[in-house]
């Protein structure tokens, strides 16, 4: 089948038809993928159905290597899809019920909500994250991505020179608790130490500096606390204007690509009482 590519924003994203991630994994097929991914940071792929898990962690693995589980979970958390490569992001419990409104889970899921990207909180970060849905709400839930590229491209030079030097520590219960979730226990806050990577890069593949912000940011090196607070807030503004943010609306079957090296996203709001939202990541890892 021809695959074809429609834009999903003026700069970047692309949907691309035709192309179905059980049989297009031949290796000039995955080239192709990857050369989309470096020019448009994000790619969304249609299914008629759902992957199955497995199809869907067979695919990332010929992407690079993937990140299984490792830590422990969050206490109380079971295991609905019996597989360590595979992020539940659903609002269901072990067994498909939708979590009760002040269950902690829940609340750590919600926290992806705020503007972030993947386990910049790692020593070995995210590179690609490829989100499936198998159910959507009919209302709300959409997933926002930002250029952080262009983002980087358009800052001033005053502030690109400021930023230069700078590092930022990134700690996942930062955002979680900043989203609304409790306190980790000191047995929690051990699995999930922090990681300092630097506020900008340059992106491995592409060659373009990224401005590397993520809500897991706790502090900037020889920052005072709220000159932080306010550089951040500063730059998160500007990052999420129209012109660097797509919105994408979810349809079963879907699979949205991102480059986490490139990019920031959050999930929007749904009615999670009411709706299930049934989506599932796997994620690339640097090394
Ligand atoms: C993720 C994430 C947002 C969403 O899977 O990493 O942040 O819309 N998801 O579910
Ligand atoms: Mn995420």
């Amino acid at each position: 089948m021809k695959i074809q590519k429609n834009k999903l924003h003026k700069k970047f994203g692309v949907k691309i038809t035709g192309f179905d991630m059980k049989t297009n994994t031949k290796p000039e097929d995955i080239l192709m993928l990857k050369t989309l991914l470096d020019d448009h940071a994000v790619c969304a792929v249609p299914h008629k159905k759902p992957l199955s898990d497995s199809a869907h962690i067979a695919f990332s693995g010929l992407l690079g290597p993937v990140a299984r589980r490792s830590t422990p979970k969050i206490s109380g958390t079971g295991l609905r899809l019996p597989y360590n490569e595979i992020v539940d992001q659903s609002n269901l419990d072990a067994q498909g019920n939708i979590y009760p409104n002040r269950d902690k889970r829940l609340a750590y899921k919600r926290a992806n909500r705020q503007w972030h990207t993947d386990m910049s909180y790692r020593t070995n970060r995210a590179t690609w994250s490829l989100l499936s849905a198998h159910v959507v709400p009919p209302k709300g839930g959409q997933t926002e991505v930002a250029d952080m590229r262009a983002v980087y491209d358009d800052l001033p030079d005053k502030m690109k020179l400021l930023l230069e030097d700078l590092t930022a520590e990134h700690c996942y219960w930062h955002s979680r608790v900043l989203g609304g979730g409790p306190e980790p226990t000191p047995e929690e806050r051990i699995t999930r130490p922090p990681a300092r990577h630097p506020l900008v890069h340059v992106h491995p593949t592409s060659g373009r500096r990224v401005l590397y912000v993520a809500s897991h940011i706790r502090s900037i090196s020889g920052m005072p606390k709220n000159e932080a607070i306010d550089l951040l807030n500063e730059l998160k503004q500007i990052a999420i204007k129209p012109e660097y943010v797509l919105s994408y609306n979810w349809t079963v079957g879907d699979v949205l690509i991102w480059d986490n090296l490139a990019t920031m996203h959050r999930g929007t709001n749904f009615d999670d009482q009411r709706y299930i939202r049934d989506m599932r990541r796997v994620t690339c890892r640097e090394n």
